[in-house]
């Protein structure tokens, strides 16, 4: 996608190098960031300077890639630096998907590097055909409601949840996004709105409670997410928030659509139960940090000193409150029996 009318993916290698935009400066500063080894790329996984699963799958292949450039033929080595990038994050199922790809079909360091650049081009193949299919659900006019960032920086290139809202605006669709804050580290009011904004989509950030309001008025179409986890069954665990929105868009009748490639599903998760939840610091939500008015970053308290706070990462949304999931081959059911044939070609 571009930036200041120039392409950038949101992670690539150069040599030995992995370089990334820096999410966690976005959308205040935009700067590269480069990492030298598997171990400063997988760091990056775990600060969430790369993050969405998608990105998370494609970083975490070039840290293997890495991994074999400084370690082959130790397979010793190889299968440690296997599991400390497997150890950054537990939800996204991408990053597992990435490091077995690469790992148990490397030979040697030069094929390494060549199956990370697949994953990451596989990435952006499928980014864009969910786009394309998922642009059909989206009429002239219509309003579209979305939860943290699954677009272009939550992947290498187009996104999942925002690319049929990319796709539909090119093809001359007038829409309009609603985008949820998404707290406790705001990525749809930092990372989905500066992907917006960049793209001249007209948006708006509500606040998380606000959804219910909006719903209630009329004022949203439909509401499409990502997914960072789907089990065989169809349950989805997507960013913190999004259950609510799911029981919210079936109670107003509102199809609510999930947007993911197949690296995204687990068939080993039989349901939503088995899927690994992060929980993350308690200083997510207790502080916020962004420039004050002399342009000079600071970190703040927003909540009464020595509470404690509980910061889950992710929720499961059931199944049956999801209207259908969009994949690089086409809109499937979110129930078992699609999601076999997912899998099975058939
Ligand atoms: O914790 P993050 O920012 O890595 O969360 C992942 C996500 O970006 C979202 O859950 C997203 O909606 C799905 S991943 C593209």
């Amino acid at each position: 996608m571009l930036v200041n009318g120039k392409h950038f993916k949101t992670v690539w290698s150069e040599g030995k190098h992995v370089k990334m935009i820096h999410q966690n400066l976005l959308p205040f500063d935009f700067k590269i960031h480069t990492c030298h080894n598997y171990v400063e790329t997988a760091y990056a996984i775990r600060d969430m300077i790369v993050r969405g699963a998608g990105a998370i799958g494609c970083t975490a292949a070039l840290a293997m890639a890495q991994a074999f450039i400084e370690h082959f033929p130790d397979w010793n080595q190889i299968d440690n630096a296997r599991r400390f990038i497997e150890s950054m994050r537990p939800t996204a199922q991408n990053l597992f998907y990435a490091t077995k790809f690469v790992a148990e079909n490397a030979q040697n360091h030069i094929d390494a590097l060549e199956l990370a650049q697949l994953i990451c081009s596989q990435d952006s193949n499928a980014s864009k055909a969910i786009g394309e299919y998922g642009a059909e659900l989206i009429l002239n006019n219509y309003s579209v409601a979305t939860h943290c960032n699954a677009g272009w920086l939550a992947f290498t290139d187009y996104g999942t949840a925002l690319a049929p809202i990319y796709e539909a605006s090119r093809q001359g669709k007038k829409l309009k996004v609603f985008v949820d804050e998404t707290r406790p580290r705001s990525q749809g009011a930092r990372l989905t709105a500066w992907e917006l904004y960049n793209e001249g989509i007209e948006h708006y950030i509500i606040a998380d409670n606000a959804t219910a309001f909006f719903m209630q008025k009329g004022n949203i179409d439909i509401m499409i997410v990502g997914a960072d986890r789907i089990a065989a069954n169809g349950d989805v665990a997507n960013k913190i928030g999004t259950l609510e929105k799911a029981i919210l868009a079936r109670h107003f009748g509102i199809p609510f659509y999930v947007a993911a490639p197949k690296a995204t599903f687990d068939i080993h998760c039989a349901t939503g139960k088995d899927i690994p939840i992060e929980f993350r610091n308690q200083n997510e939500v207790l502080y916020a940090t962004g420039p004050n008015e002399k342009n000079i970053s600071e970190t703040i308290l927003l909540a009464n000193p020595g509470s404690p706070a509980l910061n889950p990462a992710f929720d499961v949304s059931p199944a049956e409150l999801i209207s259908g999931i969009i994949t690089e081959v086409g809109i499937i059911n979110a129930d078992y029996q699609s999601i076999n044939k997912l899998f099975k070609n058939v």
